[in-house]
């Protein structure tokens, strides 16, 4: 036997003249962690879902164990012990966690009713094996996209999986969660189950991964073993390029105050908060997960109420109820959770572009100009470089990373005064995320005042003029830019 649980050879698949795989090869050893590397577009969940028998491959073979095997759907692939946690959460949000885990082999009683006592008590014992705190009679639509990601991670574990494929499990999980899923990678191979591991974040893949294999533009471009490569050399094998500029940054913070943020609270949530932000500065948010940062963009941008203290936009008073207001005032949002808040995924990249948009490109007070509309589509899919074969088409069909372009590009078309951005390269590549980066920097140039909320600490050092530390809904510090470093802000987001 060649060792290999999984080979792919020369797999192709189109999606109408969108060529997604290229004769791609892809090997899998026994009881190894094989990242899958590649741009936002260049193929990977593609691939994976040939695997998981979501999509059926144009050309190509699939061999298991060394057999050649025909992957005729998802239960075929779980049957031949493929388990896949797909990038996007197709949880059932109106189930509990348990009838999410056990959907379609729910354990019966003897008499053939479905066993709801045991189903809890055995999906309860899988969520505290991943170290989850996290009540399975819950419904699953009133998790976090954290724990519902997690509840993912636990129902694909819990197929007995010989092969676990993991498509960008840790989006959004802290840093806890996250070592607690590697903890849990670890058991499972030593219990000899290979997995396929899809991460945007190097650190992540030079501490959990044997192997990696790049593509890009859905051909194949090589595999290496961890141990010897560095980011550089993946960063050029993905994008055939090296990268030079990966952070720009112009400071240009003017004088003007923008934002001003007086006593700001909102019971249990966050307390007493105070800052403002000025013209052409970007200001960070950083903390840990749950430490109210979210929440606290989401009052000031009318989306949730907030029980005291004061808004000032531009000096005046802001009463907003609603985010229509508060876009009508000029303040624009790009949400943390990309699938709930920020797209319609049903509709097209065009459609979802200018939605915020559409008070600016009408003809006449009941028409809406057609071409305005198609110049601000194309401007912001050159400038932004969506990958998407035509504006026309569906977001859900554009990969991950490019549906949050489209976040992004529909929020800047409303040509907002502040804008905020949650987490804006959650899931985004380092060549976009370079891109990002310069785009924001360019916007505070002009003078656009500009909130970043990450949880990735080079970024908000690299990119803020000054960063807000959060924790447990306070601001413990307001660090400037000298006072920058990982140690700093860690020490006051953990209040350690
Ligand atoms: N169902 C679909 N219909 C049409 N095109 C699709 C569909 N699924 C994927 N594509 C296209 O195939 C290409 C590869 O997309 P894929 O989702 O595999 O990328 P990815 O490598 O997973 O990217 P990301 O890092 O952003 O998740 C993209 O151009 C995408 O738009
Ligand atoms: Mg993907």
């Amino acid at each position: 036997m060649s060792g290999n649980v999984i080979e792919m050879r020369s797999i192709s698949k189109s999606f109408g003249p969108n060529r997604a795989l290229n004769g791609i090869h892809f090997k899998l050893k026994s009881g190894e962690i094989h990242a899958l590397l590649g741009e936002n577009g260049a193929g990977k969940s593609t691939l994976i879902k040939v695997l998981g028998g979501i999509h059926k491959p144009d050309e190509g073979e699939i061999l298991i164990d060394g057999k050649r095997v025909d992957i005729q759907g998802v239960q075929d692939a779980q049957s031949h012990g493929i388990g896949v946690i797909h990038q996007e959460i197709v949880l059932v949000p109106y189930l509990s966690v348990a009838e999410n885990i056990f959907l379609g082999r729910e354990p019966v009683t003897r008499f053939g009713f479905k066993d709801k006592k045991q189903m809890n008590s055995r999906a309860q014992q899988m969520v505290e094996q991943l170290g989850l705190n996290i009540d399975v009679n819950t419904l699953v639509g009133e998790l976090t996209v954290a724990q519902q990601q997690l509840v993912e991670i636990v129902k694909a574990i819990s197929f007995n999986v010989k092969i676990l494929v993991m498509d960008e499990p840790t989006s959004s999980l802290s840093d806890e969660e996250v070592n607690h899923l590697f903890i849990t990678m670890e058991k499972l191979k030593k219990n000899n189950v290979s997995i396929i591991y899809i991460s945007h974040k190097f650190e992540e893949l030079f501490r959990i991964t044997e192997r990696i294999t790049v593509i890009r533009d859905g051909t194949y471009v090589g595999t290496v073993n961890t141990k010897e490569t560095h980011p550089n050399e993946l960063v050029s094998m993905m994008v055939g390029r090296e990268l030079d500029n990966f952070y720009t940054r112009t400071y240009a913070r003017q004088e003007e105050v923008v934002l001003k943020v007086e006593n700001l609270s909102k019971e249990n949530v966050f307390e007493d908060i105070n800052f403002t932000v000025q013209k052409g500065e970007i200001l960070g948010f950083s903390g840990l997960m749950g430490a109210g940062r979210s929440e606290l963009m989401l009052s000031i941008f009318g989306a949730d109420p907030y029980d005291q203290g004061t808004i000032y936009l531009n000096g005046e008073e802001l009463k907003v109820k609603e985010c229509s207001e508060a876009i009508n005032k000029g303040i624009a949002m790009v949400p943390e959770d990309r699938k709930g808040q920020g797209l319609v995924l049903i509709n097209s990249v065009a459609f979802n572009m200018t939605l915020a948009e559409l008070k600016n490109l009408m003809k006449n007070k009941w028409l809406v100009s057609e071409q305005k509309r198609k110049d601000l589509i194309d401007k912001y899919v050159k400038d932004l470089r969506i990958k998407t074969a035509s504006s026309d088409i569906e977001v859900s069909s554009l990969s991950g990373g490019n549906q949050q372009k489209v976040v992004i590009a529909k929020w800047l078309a409303t040509q907002p005064k502040l804008l905020i951005l949650d987490e804006p390269t959650r899931g985004v590549d380092v060549g976009a995320k370079a891109e990002i980066y310069s785009i924001i920097n360019e916007l505070a140039k002009e003078g656009l005042a500009i909130i970043l909320v990450s949880s990735e600490l080079p970024e908000i050092i690299n990119m803020c003029d000054s960063v807000c530390v959060m924790r447990n809904g306070k601001i413990t510090a307001q660090l400037a830019q000298s006072e920058l470093s990982q140690e700093n802000i860690m020490r006051y987001a953990t209040g350690g």
